[in-house]
């Protein structure tokens, strides 16, 4: 009698609850993720957004156990698999990493060695994770890797160094090494803000495409909406550590309710209608991690703190779901006057 194979976990593929890292640092103590939760499931992008220092980079090394854990507390659930990789010992997070797991960065340099060949560096991840593969087996799929991802004259481009790629092709390369192993969750943290836009849209293409093969998980991280607009299914906005808005991409990008993320939309040019001429950019900066303004963190750029009778600047707003299900909202305003303000701006800004 055949035995059963075991069944997938059910549910998401990653889980994260109450995330917090802090780093100590001479300056006093960094509070870079300050209890965040999410999750993505097989098969679907979750695109997390929010300006530089939010905290977007620093979430996706502690899912891929990537912080220092002197200087680092990394507190919370990050379930990878039904698996908890917080406080997992660094041999058994190394396994996860690169087969279960992988990651692709802005700078592919970065990432690749300059004085290996970069079909051996590929054929080399994929070895770590099978032992049993000999040479040839190991050559053979990194080929096959390069033509996936549509780096013409693969078997020729093999024996070629990073440095005799372009940037486009170079970021191909770190897609194929990262998806050798058929890895079930992959973080992609800012993968195209290097790049051109033409070069930049065929990346998109490509992460797609390769999905809907891999049927893996993703985790797409950028400071660009217009980037989460094309490719993500749910969305997660981070404001000075925390999430601020969360709901399939379809409720935050359209129907958007934390002013944070109306200040985002506002600023990119492709979801704002056709002119570039009504684009505003948000006022002042993002806060220090070491110093949040006190209530709600968004206070001293936001336009209606004063109309929330002060809670803004006492208290810290919780990430509450509005009326319609799935869409989570951090913000002390009420959701109808969330809803008529939000009208009115678009009315205003004469954007359909
Ligand atoms: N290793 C570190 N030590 C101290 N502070 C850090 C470290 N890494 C990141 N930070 C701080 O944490 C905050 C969030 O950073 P990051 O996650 O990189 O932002 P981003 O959203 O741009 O990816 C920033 O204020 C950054 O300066
Ligand atoms: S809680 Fe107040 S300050 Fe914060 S985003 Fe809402 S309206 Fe603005
Ligand atoms: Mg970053």
């Amino acid at each position: 009698m055949a035995i059963p194979a075991p069944a997938a976990p059910r549910g998401p593929y990653l889980r994260v609850a109450d995330l917090r890292v802090r780093f100590s640092t001479s300056d006093g103590v960094v509070r870079a993720v300050d209890g965040v939760s999410f999750e993505v499931e097989r098969g679907r992008t979750l695109g997390i957004v929010g300006e530089s220092g939010s905290g977007k980079s620093v979430t996706s090394l502690a899912v891929l156990g990537l912080h220092d854990p002197k200087r680092t507390a990394v507190s919370g659930r990050i379930l990878v698999g039904g698996r908890d990789v917080v406080g997992l010992d660094e041999e058994s997070i190394r396994r996860l990493r690169g087969r279960d797991m992988a990651m692709i960065f802005q700078d592919p340099l970065s990432a690749l060695h300059p004085y290996y060949s970069v079909g051996r560096q590929i054929a080399e991840a994929y070895r770590i994770h099978h032992p049993g593969a000999g040479r040839a087996e190991s050559r053979t799929r990194a080929v096959e890797m390069l033509d996936r991802v549509g780096i013409p004259q693969p078997a020729k481009r093999y024996d070629q160094y990073p440095h005799e790629f372009s940037g486009g092709m170079r970021q191909r390369a770190m897609i194929a090494m990262a998806l050798v192993n058929d890895p079930d969750l992959l973080i992609a943290d800012e993968p195209t803000t290097a790049l051109d836009v033409t070069v930049q849209a065929q990346i998109l293409d490509l992460l797609s495409d390769l999905q809907a093969e891999f049927h893996s998980a993703i985790v797409l991280i950028t400071h660009d909406l217009g980037v989460v607009g094309q490719v993500a299914d749910d969305v997660l906005v981070m404001y000075g550590g925390r999430a601020v808005e969360y709901g399939s991409a379809e409720q935050v990008l359209r129907r958007p309710q934390h002013p944070y993320t109306w200040g985002l939309l506002s600023s990119v040019p492709s979801l704002h209608g056709d002119a570039a001429a009504d684009l505003v950019p948000i006022p002042g900066s993002p806060p220090s991690m070491i110093n949040l303004p006190a209530g709600c963190a968004f206070h001293p750029r936001c336009r209606y703190a004063d109309r929330t009778r002060d809670r803004a600047y006492h208290d810290v707003p919780e990430l509450r779901q509005v009326r319609e299900r799935g869409h989570l909202v951090a913000c002390h305003l009420p959701e109808d006057l969330r809803l008529r303000i939000h009208a009115e701006e678009i009315a205003d800004a004469g954007v359909a």
